[in-house]
Order: C-alpha cells, then sequence, then structure tokens
C-alpha cells in the first residue's frame, strides 16, 4: 500500500514536471563547474559534494537537457549562497528577453492539493514588493555566459538576490565587466593556452531584512575566480566582495580587489566557517 502511494507521486511529479534531467541533485553530477571538480568545503553545509544540512540544496542548474551552471541554495532564506560557473571568454550575447524560472523540485508535492505552493524559494511576486530599493540580482551574470543558452538559463530565481538597483548597475556591474576583462587577459587552459578558462564562484552572505516578508536581502555579495595564468604559469586567483547598499552614481565606487584568504576569512567571520572555496586554495 506505502509502495503504491509512494510510485503515483513520482508518476505524478514525472507529469507534471517533464523536465527529464533531475536537477536538485549532489554536485559531483555537474563537478565541471568547479575548480578541479571539487565544490567549496563549508563544514556542516557542504561537504563531499553534498548538502549535510537540509535547509541547503545542491542544484546542478539544467537548462536545455544540458547542466550550465551550480547553486547552493539556502530554503530558509530563499536566496542562493552561491553560484558556481566556468568563464570561457567575452562573448557578445543580447541580453535575453526572458520569463523568470522557478525550481519545482525545490518543493514537496502536496498530495491532497496535487499542485505546488512555493515555499522553499523566492518566487516573481516576492519580487513585487519594492520597499527596499532593489531588483533581481543575478549571481552567474549574462555577461559571463558563453553561449545563448547559458545566458538563458541564468534565468532562473534560484540564481538571484534581491540587489540594491543602484548598486546592481553600478560597481557591481563594473566589477562583473571588470572580471572579464582579466580573465580574458590572463586566463586560459593548462593545456591550451589559446583556451580562456576560468571557475568562477559568485554568491551573497544573508542579511537582517526581508523582502515580502519572505526573501533574505543579502548584507554583501562576493565574487572569486581561480584559473591557470598563462602569463605567470601558474594557478591564481582574486576575489572581491562589497555591501548591498545604494551608492550614487557620482560616487563612481571601485569595489577593491581582495584574496581569497580574505575572502575566505570574510566569510568565516560575516556567515559561516569556509574551510575551502577553491580544492588546494587554487595554488
Ligand atoms: C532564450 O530565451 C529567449 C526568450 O525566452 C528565446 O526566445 C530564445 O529562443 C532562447 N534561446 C535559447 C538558445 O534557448
Ligand atoms: C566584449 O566584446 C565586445 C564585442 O567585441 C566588446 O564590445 C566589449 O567591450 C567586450 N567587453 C569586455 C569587458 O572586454
Ligand atoms: C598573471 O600573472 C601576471 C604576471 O605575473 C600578473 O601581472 C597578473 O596580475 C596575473 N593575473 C592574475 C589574474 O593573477
Ligand atoms: C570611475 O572610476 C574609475 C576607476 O577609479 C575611473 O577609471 C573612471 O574614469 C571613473 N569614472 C567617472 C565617470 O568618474
Amino acid at each position: 500500500m506505502k509502495m503504491l502511494f509512494i510510485m503515483n507521486v513520482s508518476v505524478l511529479l514525472l507529469l507534471i514536471f517533464p523536465s527529464i534531467i533531475s536537477k536538485v541533485i549532489d554536485f559531483s553530477k555537474c563537478s565541471q563547474f568547479f575548480h578541479q571538480g571539487q565544490p567549496p568545503v563549508i563544514p556542516d553545509i557542504l561537504e563531499n559534494s553534498r548538502s549535510k544540512n537540509s535547509q541547503y540544496k545542491t542544484i546542478c542548474q539544467n537548462y536545455e537537457n544540458e547542466y550550465r551552471f551550480a547553486t547552493l541554495y539556502d530554503t530558509t532564506n530563499r536566496i542562493p549562497v552561491f553560484s558556481a560557473y566556468r568563464f570561457t571568454g567575452n562573448k557578445t550575447i543580447e541580453r535575453p528577453v526572458n520569463t523568470w524560472r522557478i525550481e519545482p523540485e525545490l518543493e514537496l508535492l502536496t498530495s491532497d492539493e496535487m499542485r505546488v505552493s512555493y515555499e522553499k524559494q523566492a518566487t516573481d511576486e516576492d519580487y513585487i514588493d519594492n520597499n527596499y530599493k532593489v531588483n533581481r540580482g543575478h549571481l552567474f551574470p549574462v555577461c559571463h555566459s558563453s553561449d545563448e543558452f547559458t545566458a538563458n538559463s541564468t534565468f532562473t530565481l534560484t540564481n538571484i538576490v534581491p540587489q540594491k538597483i543602484s548598486f546592481n548597475k553600478g560597481s557591481w556591474n563594473r566589477l562583473e565587466i571588470k572580471a572579464i576583462k582579466v580573465m580574458d587577459k590572463y586566463c586560459h587552459e593548462k593545456n591550451d593556452k589559446k583556451k580562456v578558462l576560468a571557475h568562477v564562484l559568485t554568491g551573497a552572505v544573508p542579511g537582517n531584512n526581508k523582502l515580502n516578508n519572505r526573501v533574505n536581502i543579502p548584507s554583501s555579495m562576493w565574487m572569486t575566480f581561480c584559473c591557470y595564468n598563462s602569463t605567470s604559469s601558474s594557478w591564481a586567483s582574486q576575489a572581491y566582495w562589497a555591501p548591498n547598499e545604494d551608492e550614487k552614481k557620482s560616487d563612481n565606487v571601485t569595489i577593491s580587489q581582495r584574496s581569497l584568504e580574505e575572502l575566505q576569512e570574510f566569510l568565516s567571520r560575516k556567515w559561516v566557517k569556509i574551510t575551502k572555496l577553491f580544492y588546494n586554495n587554487c595554488k
């Protein structure tokens, strides 16, 4: 009897969500988005490519039947912790006019209602509330995407945090562009110096306010990359973080460059202890 019930629910899931590839699975299924195939190590949260705490879900972000990037998602704060992706060079991709996707697999299907209520993630409606002057800030941005499919894949609310509008289009946008220039110039595959490659992690630190009483507004955002520097013939990393605060255009804020170690210390101080963002600290 019990078996039958479980079978019914899974059949139903398949009918309602026709996606063939499952997404909320451990990171070993999409290890290509991490330096040396190794996701960050965050004690009691993420170890050995797996979530150690049911609050956090590992998502291999699938779009059009391929994995495009990876996200560690916090279902209590309803924002991503980080998105991990490969940067393979500056490509001119038109910003797609896109609708925002959500992630049905994060939810439990309530068998009585036979529909999903979005308890474990942000929805489009949450972002209508705008007392906080925030909009949808991408962690994995369109401008770091390698093709149109990947660009489209970034339009999932599981890759989005409430970001101050002026910060999103100001210093953070300039940082995204600066990172393109640096990675394009120095970051190449170790065995093929014609090919640009960097592994990037972009994340957010939860703050004290909530959008629509549901979605955490991060106190800061951070970005780091690890790559083989073909100029110095050694592994190299850079790191950045900035508060999620309003800024004036005339301030022309520049986000300072920091080391990977400094970022790990910052996150350990402001959020939780991080053992490693990149395998072997990108050495
Ligand atoms: C990307 O999204 C846009 C808007 O939804 C759509 O028109 C386009 O076909 C998509 N492209 C790919 C490659 O999926
Ligand atoms: C990326 O390439 C486009 C087209 O070649 C160019 O206009 C743009 O300035 C480049 N961006 C960066 C950050 O190098
Ligand atoms: C790569 O190495 C060169 C030469 O040592 C250095 O000037 C540059 O800043 C390095 N790039 C990165 C991203 O570390
Ligand atoms: C903003 O700052 C950058 C770097 O500090 C500088 O190159 C740029 O010219 C400044 N832009 C304006 C509009 O002041």
